[in-house]
């Protein structure tokens, strides 16, 4: 596999090591600097002379000494223009150039450190990686390597993957890098701990200055704009939304603050827009080598994901957003007039597009050409629930089944008081009492049960979009081809244990001159009174939709993850335990974070041009943070007891009484909710075998402040933040946000297709007002003649629809090196055997699980779950095969 090239070191290498270590050169000859600071800067290194005998002796007597070889294995850089491919940009400098490594001991700092130079061995032709190889003579009482320094003398930045070390006595040592390193030219050297972890204060003395000073490296001074390089993390506001200096009608608020409470951003220091200061410009995208803003430099994915690379194509692809793009490619047709027989269409026979190519980069499989006529289509596969039943969409046991089972199972929550009231303002919003009775429940039970007693029972639940989403509804009616209401939706818990829809509720407030407007619709056996039904369905469907994409996934996912990434980095050191168990569940959220904020969530993008808040999407999810979002909540069991959907039970399977038994997402999101939480409960206790250790760990410590009073600043006066004083409280904080990471995302995300993509199903936003909302009498009639038109005006249009699909087709993929949870070990976690045998534990439960999800769903008790023509339940199964399969849980938030 490898060219046996024997390298020596013969030539004098500078001393690369920037703190007050001497070090020892692998040809014996020794150096000592002076430089006390940990800041890297460097200063005058001075040549001590002559060798000491004692050093000369260690190198000359093998018995004192070990041969060390040191094979450090590169990647080389991808170029972007291959869609994926991996290239060797430039063979002579790889050739011609070396690595210059030098070895740490982690027993005393004043040991001198032993340099060589890594020449290249071979190519791994396989994997197209490149190793290099050094050898050095360590003395025997040198000690344990703690880090090995790296300096790039290449051209290029490389990406290292992992430096092993060959022949000490403790046998094989590998260090696991994972990291790009920039050439030499005003970089200080890379430091790469070894996988061993430490806690500060076990930290052992020749490695503290460089634990520091590595912490100080990544926080920056928080000055001067990010290039690509730099592996700097640093907080910022959501201030990069919108492009003022294109067009005043895309200036956006400033989110983070007072005015609108937000999670932090990634700082990347871009200028500020000529004519908005508050705004920062937005990243150019002229070129055709995809451009992303700034996020450190590991944060970029390596093993680049073919979906986000399909992102950061169409990111790149021209100087004008995704949004133009896509609507400049597809042939402009509406649904009016038209049956719903040209939806089905789209599955059957496609939608005609202008851009064939460009469409084949996107989704490719899905464009045909017709050979007679020249012209190409964009064919959508049609999603699993719309194969099983062409009809799913239209029925209400579906609607309600989708609420427990479906792509937002975050929303339902119980009924507990009676009668229903609004807490907003009554004097800009209306009456606050809602128009759903109790005489009109009791006549929709079937007098089977008083709404009291129904209370009392908990057989009452609601999906409540009123006092979100009524102040946005003048707002949003001024926008074009738009509208909205405030809804209410009520279900009854059938003695099957299914939910049965019974009322509907829309709202509109007091505007332009007429007063607050509220009706109740409900199921009827009258033609008239079922499309009403369905109309108000239709809405009802858009807030879900629009809530599900802006709060349940992207706020309270994608968003909140950022500054836990971002605290992470800065506060805890690459060696301390608790970032070696988050890391993989970090992996690529700043950097997907980045281009949803250049391609979806920005202004006018798909977000704000296809969803039902419209311009106001985010700052909608600013609402829903200042109001809702609460860390604590997070956790799965504490999240279903604020629904009201389970109360503590220490006799229930979890510790929990579920209020709907067969409610698959909470099913199946406790089973994997106990699995993380034991390994987690396994990890911390290992490192934290005495609970003092928690409230004494500084960087732990400052981590959890920074999180709480920086990065989440805008909530650090809550009360409900988690203490962090003992094993305990850790446990808890850290399966929380694991759990955020893994099944949270999962459950919201993979079923995207499944469930969005045949859009009757969940219309991203609603675009008439329900035919009895002040009609004019032909609109009256035009409802009573067309109802079906009536519907399909009220759909998302073609356009909007079409790259909606495309979308949702996009982030509902796994791709084909997606890291499921727990299906790979981390190389440190391998390293310890307790954590190796907790970690093989952890993947048996999930294994475990995945049995016993296929037989819950083949259990024809679970009405929610198992049915003629339903779609199993499945998005918390860990594991999948790439595509769109509804399932796999993923360890980060990476698409
Ligand atoms: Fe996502």
């Amino acid at each position: 596999m490898f060219n046996p090239v024997l390298v020596h070191q013969t030539r004098s290498i500078r001393t690369i090591l920037p703190l007050s270590k001497p070090f020892l050169h692998g040809n014996g000859n020794v150096f000592r600097q002076i430089q006390s600071s940990p800041s890297f800067k460097k200063g005058p290194k001075i040549r001590l002379g002559s060798v000491p005998s004692n050093s000369v002796k260690a190198m000359a007597d093998t018995a004192v000494s070990n041969g060390v070889t040191a094979v450090v294995t590169v990647r080389p850089p991808i170029n972007p223009l291959t869609a994926g491919g991996q290239v060797i940009d430039d063979v002579e400098d790889l050739f011609s150039k070396s690595l210059q490594l030098e070895l740490v001991s982690a027993k005393d700092e004043n040991k001198p450190t032993i340099s060589g130079n890594a020449k290249i061995k071979g190519v791994v032709v396989k994997d197209c990686e490149v190793q290099y190889e050094a050898e050095f003579q360590v003395p025997v009482d040198f000690g344990e390597i703690g880090a090995i320094l790296v300096v790039n003398e290449h051209a290029l930045e490389m990406y290292l993957k992992d430096i092993v070390l060959d022949g000490l006595p403790s046998g094989l040592v590998t260090i696991t890098c994972e990291s790009w390193v920039q050439p030499n030219t005003s970089k200080d050297p890379r430091i790469f701990f070894t996988n061993k972890s430490y806690l500060p204060s076990k930290t052992p003395n020749g490695l503290q200055k460089l634990r520091y000073a590595e912490l100080v490296n990544l926080r920056g001074n928080g000055e001067g704009e990010r290039q690509k390089a730099d592996r700097i993390y640093d907080y910022d506001v959501y201030n990069d939304l919108g492009d003022p200096d294109e067009d005043e009608e895309l200036k956006r608020p400033v989110l983070g603050g007072k005015q609108h409470p937000y999670p932090r951003r990634c700082r990347t220091g871009r200028p500020h827009c000529k004519t908005d200061e508050a705004s920062e410009e937005r990243v150019p995208s002229k070129s055709l080598i995809p451009i992303s803003p700034y996020v450190p430099r590991d944060e970029e994915s390596r093993r680049l994901k073919e979906t986000t690379f399909v992102i950061k194509g169409i990111v790149s692809d021209s100087c004008v957003s995704l949004n133009t793009k896509l609507e400049s490619r597809i042939c402009r047709h509406r649904w009016v007039s038209q049956t719903s027989q040209k939806i089905d269409k789209l599955f059957r026979e496609g939608v005609k597009i202008k851009d064939a190519e460009f469409w084949k980069s996107l989704l490719p499989g899905f464009v045909e050409e017709i050979k007679d006529i020249g012209d190409f289509f964009l064919r959508f596969t049609s999603p699993e629930t719309f194969k099983r039943d062409r009809f799913f969409w239209f029925r209400d046991e579906e609607f309600s089944r989708q609420t427990l089972a479906g792509l937002n199972p975050y929303s339902i929550r119980l009924i507990a008081e009676w009668p229903l009231k609004s807490t907003l303002d009554p004097e800009i919003y209306g009456p606050p009492e809602s128009a759903i009775t109790t005489e009109l429940i009791e006549k929709e039970i079937g007098g089977m049960i008083s709404v009291e007693e129904a209370i009392k029972q908990k057989k009452l639940f609601i999906l409540d979009y009123h006092d979100l989403f009524l102040p946005y509804v003048e707002k949003v009616r001024q926008l074009k081809s738009t509208t909205l209401y405030g809804s209410r939706t009520i279900f009854f818990l059938t003695p099957a244990g299914t939910l049965r829809p019974i009322a509907i509720e829309l709202t509109r407030p007091p505007m332009n001159g007429k007063p607050q407007w509220k009706q109740v619709f409900l199921p009827s056996w009258h033609s008239t009174e079922c499309w009403l039904w369905k109309l108000a369905k239709a809405h009802v469907l858009a807030h879900d939709a629009g809530y599900h994409q802006l709060v349940s996934h992207w706020l309270n996912t994608h968003c909140c993850t950022e500054p836990y990434v971002i605290a992470t980095n800065r506060q805890l050191s690459v060696m301390h335990p608790i970032y070696r168990l988050l890391d993989p569940h970090f992996r690529y959220t700043m950097e997907i974070n980045g281009l949803a904020r250049q391609a979806l969530v920005n202004a006018d993008g798909i977000i704000e041009s296809s969803f039902s808040p419209g311009k106001y999407s985010m700052e909608f999810s600013s609402v829903a943070y200042d109001k809702q979002w609460r860390f604590d909540h997070e956790a799965l069991p504490k999240d279903l007891i604020s629904r009201g959907l389970a109360v503590e039970d220490p006799s229930a399977p979890h510790g929990l009484k579920l209020t709907i038994e067969d409610y698959p997402f909470a099913n199946d999101g406790l089973d994997l909710w106990d699995a993380i939480k034991q390994w987690v409960t396994d990890y911390v206790n290992h490192y934290y075998p005495d609970k003092s250790l928690v409230e004494s760990d500084e960087e732990l410590q400052a981590w959890w402040t920074e999180i709480r009073t920086v990065g989440h600043g805008d909530k650090k006066h809550e009360p409900w933040w988690p203490v962090l004083k003992t094993p305990k409280d850790l446990i808890e904080i850290i399966t929380t946000i694991v759990w955020v990471t893994s099944g949270h995302h999962a459950a919201v995300n993979f079923g995207q297709y499944t469930y969005g993509g045949y859009f009757p199903n969940r219309p991203t936003t609603a675009r008439c007002n329900i035919a009895t909302e002040d009609p004019s009498d032909e609109q009256w009639k035009f409802f009573l003649e067309k109802p079906e038109n009536a519907l399909l005006n009220t759909f998302p249009s073609q356009i909007q629809a079409t790259k909606v699909m495309a979308i949702l087709d996009v982030l509902s993929t796994h791709s084909p090196d997606e890291e499921y949870l727990g299906k790979e070990i981390e190389p440190a976690w391998r390293e310890d055997p307790v954590i190796n045998a907790a970690f093989e534990k952890f993947r048996g439960k999930l294994m475990e699980l995945e049995g016993i999800i296929d037989a819950r769903n083949a259990d024809p008790k679970l009405r929610n779950r198992n049915g003629a023509g339903m779609v199993p339940y499945e998005l918390l199964k860990p594991f999948s095969e790439p595509g769109v399969t509804g399932k796999g849980v993923p360890y980060s938030i990476s698409i």
